[in-house]
């Protein structure tokens, strides 16, 4: 029998998510809502579906391999170079893309824990050792939810290629503020490339929380992550894009592009999008608002739920999170648990979140799922 190679074999089995309408017909309801994967609850924006419609008939060209428009377009909307840029297949293929190109055997990848799953995977594949520095409480007397910028940057080493820090935190919600991400920018050894995941920026609220495309200005050792999975509503057709200070850097992940890998009407809805600034940002505030919302109704139930800057909340309830997660399962709510950690709820729309906290609530009272 062909092996895969160890690092392989080690890493955990793909488990499918579950999916909403299966869910309503195996427990016997109307309705199940699916909290689990941080999509935005609206509908794709009328300009995207349009422009994928206009395309699907030229499906039988491969895409442009550079993405050229979509490259312009991002390069004009923020104010750099398009040699800053790279695109990917989601910003998870971006990760995995600067894994290949700045790691290898010997060297390390630094990063919080609990953060983005991906992470730890990402250094396996790449045979390089996973830095993980604990997450430390945010408040005084509260969990463990935010990032340790001080422990992180003490963890570094002359081996750490990467360093991953997610602004906000997935799954925490809890973002990191200018002067401290300034002070660990300025600390970083240059050898080291910090690279910013912001999947979730057009969620923050908090002027104080920087974004990075204008803090990695003058700095070249850093890049930012972004995607058009989660405000912009494409998490179907996976698009993502780093911007980089140094075009070196950039141009490194391009090299490890996996070819073809943003599709043709991935590439034609992203451009579509980035036209619909104004509807992005009214849902993104629709979003925030819902957010507080349903943070306040959370802590009027005694969770100690931090401020969120992202499309989610974390309910920081330790070793009660599978179970917990399972029995709001089993009242048609899907939301993702982390065992032993917590359970990650995104903020859906109103009526879904109006759902969840029902569900909660009837879990809380013991009472029997329908
Ligand atoms: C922190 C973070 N980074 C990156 C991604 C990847 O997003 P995508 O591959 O859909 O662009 C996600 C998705 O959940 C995420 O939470």
């Amino acid at each position: 029998m062909v092996s895969p190679r160890p690092a392989v074999q080690a890493l955990p089995a793909y488990r499918p998510g579950r999916n909403p309408a299966d869910l309503a017909r195996e427990i016997g309801v109307d309705r199940a809502v699916k909290l689990a994967s941080n999509e935005v609850a609206f509908p794709p924006l009328p300009a995207v579906v349009q422009a994928v419609a206009a395309a699907a008939g030229e499906t039988n060209r491969y895409p442009d391999n550079g993405a050229v428009v979509l490259t312009a377009a991002l390069a004009q909307h923020y104010g750099v170079d398009p040699e800053q840029i790279a695109t990917g297949g989601g910003a998870v293929t971006l990760c995995q893309e600067l894994a290949q190109a700045y790691t290898e055997p010997g060297t390390s990848i630094a990063f919080a824990w609990r953060s983005f799953e991906m992470y730890p995977l990402l250094a396996r594949v790449a045979g390089a050792r996973a830095i993980q520095v604990p997450l430390v409480p945010g408040r005084d007397g509260g969990p463990a939810d935010t990032h340790d910028l001080d422990g992180l940057l003490a963890a570094i080493d002359d081996t750490t290629r990467l360093v991953f820090v997610c602004n906000p935190n997935n799954p925490t919600g809890t973002a990191v503020r200018r002067a401290e991400l300034e002070r660990f920018l300025d600390a970083v050894p240059a050898t080291t490339l910090v690279v910013l995941d912001e999947a979730y920026r057009e969620f923050v609220t908090d002027p104080d929380v920087p974004d990075g495309i204008e803090l990695m200005r003058g700095r070249p050792n850093v890049a930012v992550l972004r995607t058009f999975s989660k405000a912009w509503g494409l998490a179907g057709l996976r698009v993502g894009y780093l911007v980089a200070e140094d075009p070196a850097v950039a141009e490194a992940v391009r090299k490890t592009h996996v070819p073809f890998s943003v599709s043709m009407l991935a590439q034609v809805a992203a451009v579509a999008a980035l036209t619909c600034e104004d509807e992005v940002r009214r849902r993104c505030a629709a979003v925030a608002a819902e957010r507080s919302r349903l943070t306040a109704a959370l802590r009027e139930r005694g969770l100690d739920v931090a401020d969120s800057q992202a499309n989610f909340v974390w309910l920081p309830v330790g070793e009660q999170a599978a179970e917990l997660a399972a029995a709001l399962e089993a009242r048609a709510v899907i939301t993702r648990p982390f065992a032993g950690e917590g359970v990650r709820v995104t903020v859906g729309a109103p009526d879904e979140d109006d759902v969840f906290l029902a569900a909660l609530d009837a879990v809380r009272d013991g009472a029997p799922p329908r």
